[in-house]
This record gives C-alpha cells, structure tokens and sequence, in this order.
C-alpha cells in the first residue's frame, strides 16, 4: 500500500479510544459540518470502472476549472449515518439503499457509478477511519455525506469524461433548530421543487440550491421548512425541502408516490414498511393539498431530519394546527425506528450493518 493509504488506515490522532474528543459539546451538536480526520476518495477510469478508493486526510480537493460538476452540475450526493450503541458497537443503518439509489441517479444524470459494495465498503471505511467523532448513544450520529461528481474537464454539454466518488462525515445531532419539537410549515405558492420529467426524484445537487430562496423567506418568517406543491396543478403536495412529508388520518397514512417528483428517502420507504407492520394502512398516493390541511396528524421523514411531527401548516395565509404531544402516530413510527437504530428492538429485517 502507498503511504497515504498506509496513514490512512492508522489513523494517527486516534490512539483507540473512542472518548478522545473530550472538547466537543456532544449535547449541543445540531447540523453543522465539523472538520473529522479522513475521506474516502476514488476516481472513474474512461470505462466507467472506479479504482480501489484510499483514505487520505480530511481537506480540500482540486478540480479543474472546466469539471462537468463546476459548469453543468453534474453531481449527485447521498446521506446515511453510523451509530454507536450502549456497548459500544458501530453500525450503519440500509447503506445498500443509499448505493441503489446513486446508480439510480448516476444512471439519469449520465454518470459512471460505484457498485453496490464499492459504495457500502466506502462508507463503512469512513464511517471506521472517523469512528471518535461517532457521537455517544442518544446523542446524535455520524452523517456520512457520499458525493459522485462529474470532475473531467469539459466545455460543450456533455457527459464529463471522468468522475470523483468522495465520501466525507460529520458529527451530527438534530436538523432543525427546533429540536425534536414540532415543525412549523408553510406552503410555498410561487416556486416548484420538480416538474414532470425532471430530475426530481433522483438526489442530484442541481435539486437543492433552487429550492434556497423559498426556504430563506420562509425561514425569515419564522417557518421551520417549505412544502412544494406540483407544478402542473398547483393543487398535490410534493416535499419539503430536505424531507419527505405524510400526512395521517385515523388509520390511514399517505404520501405521494415516487412518481419521478419526489425524492425516494430511505427513511420514507422504512417508516412504510414499519408503519405497515404496526397495523397502520398506508397509501401512495396523490395527496390533494386540502387533504393534507384536514389530516389529524402530519410528519416529516429524512436522514438527516429523522421522523418529525409538524405542529403548523400555513397556506394562502390560513394557518392550520395539527395533534401534538404524546401517542401521536409519528411517535410511534419514531420511536421504532430508533429503537432499531440503537439496538433496543431486534433487527428482523437485516437493516443494520454492524462496522
Ligand atoms: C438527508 O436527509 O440526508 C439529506 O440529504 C437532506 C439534506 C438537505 C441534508
């Protein structure tokens, strides 16, 4: 092995405690990017094939002025976290889904792409080489941010002839300022998130810096997110900006149907499967704006925001108040999923990935 790979995979400011970052506030971590040790990098040969990728120390990369991700966006980007339990073991939650879903993407951005263990070894060799910025338990996770780029240099519209899969983590507790309080939500009546035949369901980076002006104005005026309508009718809820949204009423759940517009969360497709365990009947579905304003109950799923209940949604001026507390559906659904996460409650569906 060269050098780097060699330093890479001893990570030398860790001496084999899992305690050494006794500096950081664990109890305040929120969503931010703190600066960890190592990254994973590997680069795509003109056949498509990437090489066996190599640790090397947390900075900045180069790119050439004319790389395809620079002018044309092309780039695409995941999420998925490590978890650290009460015994101290390491694990990562579906990461195979996460791999699934950037060939996906890769396919529809025309883009070359790992394969599927290619992907998980790079996470869990991130996750590994990072493992003392893995918070203690119940304190938040270790996000793990992979990034395929298009990084050959290009100048007409075209594929670029080269691509960079990049793995980076960060240390992370909750996503929004609110904590795990519920979210206050306005529907966004100006901009649309995707149009039909669009890139909306795929994770590409060009999905997220037009959806900024909505969400700072909704920000500036006390929102916690925005909800994105469809672009046709105007009339069928989308998502919000970094989640997805459900809506409850009695027994029956509904969400829109990954129908190209929305996103394919790994969380959506797991609180599904658990809310369907638990006796609840759920629809994918188009969702008419008034039925989400007449739900009882209605919350957001992501990786980085977890399972959240929204307390508000304000549309054209009307602002509309749903149940909140305990015995709420999404408690439930939450408290599952985390309980899985942290090993309370026994893996029956292979989900985690011990490290
Ligand atoms: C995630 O939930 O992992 C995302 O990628 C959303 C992002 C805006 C933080």
């Amino acid at each position: 092995a060269s050098s780097s790979v060699q330093e890479a995979l001893e990570p030398t400011p860790y001496s084999g405690s899992d305690d050494e970052n006794g500096d950081i506030d664990w109890d305040n971590l929120g969503f931010g990017i703190k600066q960890t040790d190592y990254m994973y990098v590997t680069k795509s040969t003109c056949d498509g094939v990437f090489e066996q990728g190599q640790l090397s120390r947390f900075g900045n990369i180069e790119l050439n002025p004319s790389a395809g991700v620079l002018n044309y966006g092309q780039g695409l980007f995941e999420g998925t976290k490590a978890f650290r339990r009460e015994d101290g073991s390491l694990f990562l939650f579906r990461p195979d889904q996460n791999a699934i879903r950037m060939q996906f993407g890769a396919d529809r951005m025309c883009m070359h792409s790992p394969s599927i263990d290619q992907f998980v070894d790079a996470v869990k060799q991130t996750a590994l080489a990072n493992r003392r910025w893995i918070p203690p338990p119940g304190k938040g996770s270790l996000y793990i941010r992979p990034l395929l780029i298009g990084s050959g240099p290009i100048l007409g519209l075209a594929p670029a002839p080269e691509y960079t899969f990049l793995v980076f983590a960060s240390p992370v507790g909750n996503y929004f300022k609110e904590g795990l309080s519920s979210l206050n939500l306005y529907i966004e009546d100006e901009f649309h998130r995707a149009t039909r035949g669009g890139a909306g369901g795929v994770k590409s980076i060009s999905n997220y810096s037009p959806v900024l002006k909505a969400l700072t104005r909704a920000k500036g005026r006390g929102f916690s997110d925005v909800i994105f309508l469809d672009s046709m009718y105007k009339k069928n809820l989308e998502e919000a900006t970094s989640c997805n949204v459900f809506v409850v009423k009695g027994n029956l759940i509904s969400t829109p149907p990954t129908n190209g517009n929305i996103l394919p969360g790994v969380t959506r497709k797991t609180v599904i499967d658990i809310a369907r365990d638990h006796g609840y009947q759920v629809e994918e579905r188009t969702v008419p704006v008034e039925e989400l304003l007449d739900g009882d109950e209605v919350f957001c799923t992501g990786t980085a925001v977890g399972v959240l209940p929204v307390g508000t949604i304000t549309y054209k001026g009307k602002r509309v108040e749903y149940k909140t507390g305990s015995r709420l559906v999404s408690w439930d659904l939450y408290s599952t999923l985390v309980g899985l996460q942290s090993g309370l409650i026994e893996d029956k569906k292979g989900w985690l990935l011990e490290i």
